[in-house]
């Protein structure tokens, strides 16, 4: 019997890569989308189910879930992936801004965690996969939000496995770093003005395309997902990144928060 997966935010990037690879490897996958039809429809070029989701309205994900549920008697492994990226100082985010970004990033994971979690812990057996990123290891100047939500993505993962695992439920973070997915940054309208933030944040946003254009491609992400589907017992924590983006991870652990910092205002010319 295929593994049933489903996946927040598959009508582009990784997420889309991911439902795509998975669909192809023989996976029974349900990819969400907020401009999906209402009717569940199948990706004309993915060949998985698309599914109309908003993470951040409670009634569009409980009716998602319940339709997957429904429809394939089962889920098997959620990859909550679906997430936006604000830019700019702290400063000159309007606090809507910063709502938003968590509504999205932080409280749509709880939203979608919170309907999956009743399946599977009826099932015993189910894997929760957070998309992360180096972002949410590392804080990144001028995407001071995007790293405050995947921070709070990581300690909650961290306490939610050890919550879940009595019910055979697995819960798994990765930690992507730059890849050239397209996707956008709404970047705070005020920094562009603000002479105290906008030349340091240009040079940062600079490093920032830059290492996303020469990122790694969306698929890595996908292969290294069916490796976690199908090994036994997952680790917490899996970097997926280019080589020297993942030794910032390793170097953030082992070096002192100072020389950390150092390199981090090097590295962005800030
Ligand atoms: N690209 C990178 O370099 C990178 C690096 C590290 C981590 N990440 C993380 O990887 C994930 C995917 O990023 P990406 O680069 O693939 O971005 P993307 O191409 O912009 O895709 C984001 C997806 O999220 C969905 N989405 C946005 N808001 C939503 C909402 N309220 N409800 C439901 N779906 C929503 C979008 O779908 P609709 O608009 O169709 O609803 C879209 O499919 C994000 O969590 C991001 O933080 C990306």
């Amino acid at each position: 019997m295929s593994q049933v997966v489903l996946i927040t935010g598959a009508s582009t990037g990784f997420g889309r890569a991911c439902a795509t690879y998975l669909q192809s490897r023989g996976y029974q996958v349900f990819g969400t989308s907020r401009r999906a039809p209402e009717e569940p429809t199948q990706d004309a070029d993915g060949g998985f189910t698309l599914v109309r989701m908003d993470v951040d309205d409670d009634d569009s994900v409980q009716r998602a879930v319940e339709l997957v549920r429904q429809r394939a008697g089962r889920i098997d492994a959620v990859v909550n992936n679906a997430g936006t990226h604000i830019a700019g100082a702290l400063e000159d985010n309007t606090l809507e801004e910063v709502k938003a970004q968590f509504e999205t990033n932080v409280f749509g994971v709880v939203r979608v965690c919170k309907a999956v979690l009743p399946i599977m812990r009826a099932q015993q057996s189910g894997t929760i996969i957070n998309i992360s990123s180096i972002a949410g290891v590392v804080g990144i100047p001028f995407e001071t939000f995007y790293s405050a939500t995947k921070f709070a993505l990581e300690g909650m993962s961290e306490a939610l496995r050890i919550e879940v695992a009595p019910f055979g439920v697995r819960v798994v973070l990765i930690e992507p770093g730059d890849s050239p997915t397209g996707h956008v940054w709404r970047r705070a309208a005020a920094s562009l003005e603000n002479p105290l933030y906008r030349e340091r944040c240009e040079r940062c946003l600079q490093v920032m395309s830059k290492d996303e254009e020469n990122g790694f491609p969306p698929e890595k992400l996908a292969r290294a997902i069916e490796r976690i589907l199908s090994t036994r017992k997952p680790r917490l924590r899996y970097v997926v990144a280019p080589a020297y983006e993942a030794l910032v991870v390793i170097l953030k652990r082992l070096l002192p928060g100072s020389v950390v910092e150092w390199g981090v205002r090097k590295y962005y010319k800030v």
